[in-house]
């Protein structure tokens, strides 16, 4: 990151930090977790039914964008369930060994969860697939011409799965989940609730308009709603009395440079990298991630579903465009060819 301490997380980062994972303000139930309506009314049905059959859930992935909630739905499942929760990540199962360490000391009905599915390597994603089927694992004991494998029965369990790269998963994977839901952004007006519950949990007082005027610079996220109350909370007890009203939201919030939709100076500069170096777009992922020293992944996985979902960019096939709202909220003018049909900006 050009502008920025890498040891300092950005305050929209929608990366977890330590304090995000506080756990008295994250829901403990499905009637506590805010929005998502259609996934809860769906899980309540599918948790109930196995319970009542005294069985383990199906399988579950959840996936989309950074912070919207998958592992807080996990932790949610496992206490609608009564069972325990294992959580890990892709990246640290390294090997089938690792995999087989966890699985065994599961007990029957418990979820294990792993986040960042997609990022399981090829020997260890191949021994999962007998053990979601069959709550089988094969492993090899010792190595060379001693080496023999050896079949152990699982107690039956749950995997969920979390991921931000759906399309990333192989079709094998995939196809063992019985549950795939995808998490939507979040509205302003859950994004208000949320804000609104997280503030009682820190016994802060705020208002309405406040908690809205938070949510609007949210960017549809929920960690992000609530590491903004936890940062104002600070300006208002220090220079504030301790009251967050929408002066306080506003004074904190230009202070930290987040502006009226919550975008920051990263956003920014990929905005205007489009709009001033490239005349609106397209250009490619690489080199646009290059021009504003970002990793691609995260630009694609961090920094553009916002960006697309306020419309500001548009994915091409020969690159990212700025829309006519991009060049409108820098109060820019946008080239004529803009939006016109059969221009170098229209979509294939
Ligand atoms: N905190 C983070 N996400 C939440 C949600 N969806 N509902 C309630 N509190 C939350």
């Amino acid at each position: 990151m050009a502008e920025q301490e890498a040891s300092t997380p950005r305050l929209i980062d929608r990366a977890a930090q330590p304090e995000d994972l506080l756990e008295s303000i994250r829901p403990r139930t499905l009637d506590e977790y805010i929005g998502q309506e259609t996934i809860k009314d769906n899980l309540r049905i599918f948790i109930d039914a196995a319970r009542s059959r005294h069985e383990p859930l199906e399988h579950s992935i959840f996936y989309g964008p950074p912070g919207l909630g998958k592992t807080t739905l996990a932790n949610v499942i496992a206490n609608e369930m009564g069972v325990a929760i294992k959580v890990t990540s892709g990246p640290a199962i390294e090997r089938p060994g690792d995999l087989a360490s966890i699985l065994t000391n599961l007990q029957e009905g418990d979820i294990f969860f792993i986040d960042e599915i997609h990022r399981l390597n090829r020997a260890v994603e191949e021994v999962l697939y007998a053990a979601m089927e069959d709550f089988e694992l094969d492993i090899m004991i010792g190595k060379g011409p001693s080496a023999r494998s050896l079949r152990l029965t699982l107690p039956r369990f749950t995997l969920i799965g979390a991921t931000t790269r759906i399309g990333l998963l192989s079709a094998p994977l995939r196809d063992r989940f019985g549950i795939l839901n995808k998490l939507e952004f979040y509205t302003e007006a859950e994004l208000s609730r949320i804000i609104q519950r997280s503030a009682r949990i820190l016994a802060v007082d705020i208002d309405f308009d406040s908690a809205l005027a938070i949510a609007r610079r949210s960017r549809a996220t929920p960690r992000i709603a609530n590491r903004l109350v936890r940062r104002i909370r600070d300006w208002a007890q220090v220079k504030h009395n301790g009251r967050i009203t929408p002066e306080v939201v506003d004074e904190c919030l230009l202070a930290l440079t987040i502006d009226q939709l919550g975008l920051d100076k990263v956003d920014k500069k990929i905005l205007t990298t489009i709009i001033d170096k490239f005349n609106g777009g397209p250009v490619g992922l690489d080199t646009l991630a290059a021009m504003i020293s970002e990793d691609p992944l995260t630009l694609e996985d961090v920094y553009e579903p916002y960006l697309m979902q306020l419309g500001f960019i548009d994915r091409t096939p020969r690159g990212r465009i700025c829309t006519t709202a991009a060049y409108q909220h820098f109060g820019k003018t946008p080239p004529s060819s803009l939006d016109v049909p059969g221009t170098l900006f229209q979509r294939d």
